[in-house]
């Protein structure tokens, strides 16, 4: 059977769509860029599936944690690949923020696994989070800071047979 791979994402402000489309622009098998607000996804049609959310508040978009918990036992079965957006520059901090992303028991099958950065992007927040993200980071500018890098390792980990 040929391979095929849905890359499986979510997103409040299209920065983990863009990262998702970068992976799904550079892997070496046939690809499905699925939006996580698309009904029916058939992952039955893939034997390979990544995941990408963002982290909001230290959290998972709620989308994300519904769909892995709803397919676990499914994506279970599947070759996987899992990455996170978010802007925590703290090392530690990231690994534990991918660490509670998504269940160990799919981390632990995961043939890649990657924090890829993010933005900041003003424009696009809510008055709330606007307050919050100058609060914290003492700066009202957007910021991009998507790390390809981390994602041309994580595609090429995802390229290997
Ligand atoms: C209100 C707010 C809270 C955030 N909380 C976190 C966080 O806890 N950890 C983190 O790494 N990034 C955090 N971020 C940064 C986002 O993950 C980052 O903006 C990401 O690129 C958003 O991706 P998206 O557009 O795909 O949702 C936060 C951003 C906002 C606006």
């Amino acid at each position: 059977m040929k391979t095929k791979t849905a890359v499986i994402y979510a997103t409040m402000y299209g920065t983990t769509e863009k990262a998702a489309k970068y992976i799904a622009e550079n892997l070496s098998t046939e690809v499905d860029l699925i939006p996580l607000d698309k009904k029916n996804i058939n992952l039955a049609n893939y034997d390979t599936v990544i995941l990408g959310t963002s982290i909001h508040m230290g959290v998972v978009l709620g989308q994300m944690k519904r769909f892995y918990k709803h397919n676990l036992e499914e994506l279970k079965t599947k070759t996987l690949g899992l990455f996170i957006c978010g802007m925590e520059p703290n090392l530690d901090r990231q690994n534990h923020e991918l660490n509670t992303a998504y269940p160990p028991e799919l981390q632990q099958k995961a043939k890649a696994i990657a924090f890829a950065g993010g933005e900041f992007l003003f424009d696009k927040m809510n008055f709330f989070q606007k307050t919050i993200i100058k609060a914290v980071t003492k700066n009202d500018k957007n910021v991009s800071q998507i790390h390809y890098d981390v994602l041309d390792h994580f595609i090429s980990q995802m390229n290997k047979p």
